[in-house]
C-alpha cells in the first residue's frame, strides 16, 4: 500500500509539471514566458528544466487533477494542494513561475514556485512528502550526473543551477537554500569526490559555505572555493562575465581551509598584537586537529607562506594548541 501510495504521489507530481507547462505556453502563460525571457532563458532551457506556469486562478491544478480521477486525500498528501475551511480545496501555488524538482532518476517529486518579481516569499517550495526528502534532493543532480565529470559545482538556487547548465557548466547543482546536509553530501558522494562550492557572495552564503566545508570533508569529498566577487551568485556571474571568466574562478578557486581562515580572519584586528596572536592560536588549533602528519605540514607551510611568518614558529604553536587541547 506505501509503494502505491508513492507511485501516486508521483503521478500526481508529473501531471502537474504537464500542467504548469502547458499553462506556461497557452493564453494565460506570457507574462511568465516574458519573466524566464528577462531571465535570459532560452526555450531550450525551458523546455529542458519543464518549466512552467501555475497561471493566475487559485484552483485550476486542483480542478485539472480532480479532472484525472484523483482523491482529495492524495491530492493534499502530494504537497500540491491544500484544503481549508474557509477556502476550500486551492492550489498551493498560484501566479508564481514553476521549477520542477527532480530526483536523481529523473521523476518529479516536488516543485519550488517563484514571484514574478518582488514578492514574499521569494520562492515558495512543495512541503516535505513521502516522496519529498529535502535534505536529500540536489536541485539538478538527474542531468548533473549523467555528464561523468569528476567534479560538481555546489550552488545555492533554481536559476544559478539553470542559468550554469545554459553556459555549458553542466555538473551544476544545488541544495535549493537549505544548509546543505549530511545526505546532500551522501548523495553528492555517489558520484564525485572534488567538489567547487559557488554559494552567494552575501554574508549568508558566506556562512552557509562556511558550514559546508566541514561536512563534504567528513563524507570525505574535498571541496574549493569559487570566488563570485564582484557578482552576488553564478545567474549573475554568467550575465555579467560569462562562461570564460568563470573558467578562470574555476582555475583560481581556493582551498577550502585557506578559505575558513581568511573569513575568520575578519574577527580579528590583524594589527592588535593580542588579537593578532589569537587569530593564530586558532588557526594552529584547527591545523592541530588534521590527522596526519603531512597534511599538518602543508597547511603550517601554507599560513606561513600566506602570513609571512616562518613555518617554525607556526609549527610550534600547533604542537602547543594540541597539547592544550588533552
Ligand atoms: P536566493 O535568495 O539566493 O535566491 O536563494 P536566488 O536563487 O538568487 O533567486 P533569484 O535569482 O532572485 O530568482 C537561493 C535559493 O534558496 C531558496 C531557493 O531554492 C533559492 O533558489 N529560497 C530562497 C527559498 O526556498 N525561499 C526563498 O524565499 C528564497
Ligand atoms: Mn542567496
Ligand atoms: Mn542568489
Ligand atoms: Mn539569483
Ligand atoms: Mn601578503
Amino acid at each position: 500500500a506505501r509503494a502505491d501510495k508513492r507511485s501516486r504521489l508521483l503521478e500526481i507530481n508529473r501531471e502537474a509539471a504537464k500542467f504548469y507547462f502547458a499553462v506556461l505556453r497557452g493564453k494565460d502563460g506570457a507574462t511568465a514566458m516574458n519573466y524566464f525571457r528577462d531571465r535570459q532563458l532560452t526555450e531550450e532551457t525551458m523546455q529542458k528544466w519543464g518549466l512552467g506556469y501555475t497561471g493566475s486562478h487559485s484552483n485550476a491544478l486542483y480542478r485539472y487533477l480532480k479532472g484525472k480521477g484523483y482523491e482529495d486525500r492524495d491530492l493534499v498528501d502530494s504537497g500540491l494542494i491544500a484544503i481549508s475551511e474557509r477556502r476550500g480545496a486551492h492550489d498551493k501555488f498560484w501566479n508564481r513561475a514553476m521549477f520542477p524538482i527532480m530526483d536523481a532518476g529523473g521523476k518529479v517529486i516536488a516543485f519550488g514556485g517563484r514571484v514574478m518579481g518582488e514578492g514574499e516569499p521569494k520562492y515558495l517550495n512543495s512541503p516535505e512528502t513521502m516522496i519529498f526528502n529535502k535534505s536529500r534532493t540536489l536541485f539538478g543532480l538527474f542531468l548533473a550526473k549523467r555528464t561523468r565529470r569528476p567534479q560538481m559545482i555546489l550552488c545555492e538556487g533554481y536559476m544559478d543551477v539553470i542559468s550554469m547548465h545554459q553556459n555549458g557548466f553542466d555538473n551544476t547543482v544545488a541544495s535549493l537554500g537549505t544548509a546543505l546536509t549530511e545526505g546532500h553530501a551522501q548523495m553528492l558522494k555517489r558520484y564525485t569526490r572534488q567538489v567547487y562550492l559557488s554559494y552567494d557572495s552575501d554574508p549568508a552564503g558566506i556562512r552557509a559555505a562556511l558550514r559546508a566545508i566541514p561536512l563534504l570533508k567528513d563524507a570525505g569529498i574535498s571541496c574549493k572555493i569559487i570566488n563570485m566577487q564582484p557578482c552576488k551568485d553564478p545567474d549573475e556571474f554568467m550575465k555579467k562575465l560569462g562562461p570564460d571568466a568563470y573558467e578562470e574562478r574555476i582555475k583560481e578557486a581556493e582551498n577550502s581551509f585557506m578559505f575558513t581562515i581568511r573569513m575568520l580572519e575578519r574577527d580579528y584586528q590583524m594589527d592588535d598584537p593580542e588579537s593578532n596572536t589569537e587569530f593564530f592560536r586558532q588557526v594552529a588549533l584547527r591545523i592541530s586537529r588534521f590527522p596526519e602528519e603531512i597534511e599538518r605540514g602543508n597547511y603550517i607551510q601554507a599560513v606561513a607562506d600566506r602570513y609571512h611568518r616562518s613555518a617554525e614558529s607556526i609549527r610550534q604553536l600547533v604542537v602547543h594548541m594540541a597539547s592544550q587541547e588533552g
